[in-house]
């Protein structure tokens, strides 16, 4: 929508995997929303832009391949993937699902983009969770290493916590792979935990807003924290809650997207960037909602729950995020207020809170 309101031409194609996979696990997210379709017809009404829409699986070569044709795009922003750690270590199936749905998606844009529009830039969604948390500064992307006397630069290592994160890796691995042996331009976005649920575009009606996931498989932390601070449940931290991550607001995803598609990769190559804005731990974002809350009357408990995870709980946590700021970056941060805001629209939902999908459903050892 952002990018069809700056005038670009926009293709959008997705094949509703979300909304089944969401629906065959019993989630629900906290407020409805119409079909793509749909979307973009009250888009098109409300800003007078139209958003070509293509139901179609990424996973189908052919279907990729009639788009690439038809469009011939200079630039392709990739997030077609199952995203759930939780979904993708709940069962074989989903297992399989995640494998299957994620690496191919990536494997086919590689060669649509090959066989018609070798120039287009691909912006591919990664993940911080790639690096995972290891005991040394995570750089960007990149680490250059000195080995018996001899120095070169390899992609930094990667060791992710879910099957989810380890898709990303493989996508890494695939692309790094043709932008060697074919010059393709891509930047890989390694993007933190998202929150937000507003964008410019969808002030223009409330049907336009980004999807609010809140159970344990679809929703992130973040939201989780907000609907059991409405619904009067502690907030779920997870073990000791030293678990950090680099978290960001929705626009600031947007603006990332923006400035890189603004500022193209080159041909050959691979160019990878953090993208987050400020590293929060659990326990820091729990007594952030409380206080939140707080401001709305809300008496916010919190309660940790043995971690259905495995991940380490207290660690060292110091990742590079300068390539985004440089390219004009002015992050929005997760001040009391921001919360505030996301607080009062769970509150006038909270009549759909379900409380039985918000406690951990999925364990990692099982
Ligand atoms: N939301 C976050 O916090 C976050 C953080 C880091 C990375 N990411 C990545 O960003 C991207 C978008 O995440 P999101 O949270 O908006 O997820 P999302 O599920 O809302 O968006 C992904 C979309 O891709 C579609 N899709 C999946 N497989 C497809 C296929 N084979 N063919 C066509 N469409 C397909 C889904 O139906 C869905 O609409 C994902 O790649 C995710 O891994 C998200």
């Amino acid at each position: 929508m952002q990018l069809a309101a700056a005038g670009h031409e926009v293709t959008a194609l997705d094949n509703y995997l979300r909304r089944q996979i969401v629906e065959a696990s019993n989630s629900e997210p906290l407020i409805e929303s119409p079909d793509l379709v749909e979307r973009s017809r009250i888009f098109e009404e409300a800003a007078g832009r139209t958003i070509d829409v293509v139901i179609g699986d990424c996973t189908d070569y052919q279907v990729l391949s009639e788009t690439f044709a038809r469009c011939r795009p200079d630039a392709v922003v990739h997030y077609a993937e199952q995203p759930s750690g939780p979904y993708s270590m709940s069962s074989f199936d989903a297992a399989r699902l995640t494998i299957n749905n994620n690496l191919n998606s990536t494997f086919n844009l590689i060669w649509a983009v090959l066989e018609h529009a070798p120039e287009c830039h691909i912006v591919k969604l990664g993940t911080m969770g790639e690096y995972g948390t290891p005991n040394i500064d995570i750089e960007e992307g990149w680490l250059d290493i000195e080995h018996k006397g001899r120095k070169d630069r390899f992609l930094y290592p990667r060791q992710a916590g879910s099957l989810y994160h380890t898709t990303k890796i493989f996508d890494t691995d695939l692309l790094w792979f043709y932008v060697r042996m074919r010059d393709l331009r891509v930047t890989d976005l390694m993007q933190g935990p998202v929150y937000g649920v507003t964008t410019t575009e969808a002030e223009l009606d409330p049907r336009l807003r980004p999807n609010f996931h809140y159970d344990d498989i679809f929703g992130t932390v973040v939201n989780r924290f907000l609907v059991q601070a409405v619904a009067g449940l502690p907030l779920t931290v997870y073990g000791a809650g030293g678990q950090t991550r680099g978290y960001l607001n929705i626009l600031d995803t947007l603006q990332c997207v923006d400035l890189v598609l603004q500022n193209p990769a080159e041909a050959g190559e691979l160019r990878i960037l953090n993208q987050f804005t400020e590293s929060l731990s659990v326990n820091e974002l729990a007594d952030r909602v409380r206080r939140a809350g707080r401001r709305l009357g809300l008496d916010v408990q919190i309660g940790a729950i043995s971690n259905p995870r495995k991940e380490a709980e207290d660690h060292y946590y110091n990742p590079v995020h300068t390539g985004l700021l440089d390219l004009g970056l002015k992050p929005h941060l997760m001040t009391d207020d921001v919360l505030v805001e996301m607080l009062q629209l769970v509150c006038e939902h909270r009549d759909r809170i379900r409380h039985e999908i918000v406690m951990p459903r999925v364990r990692w050892g099982t």
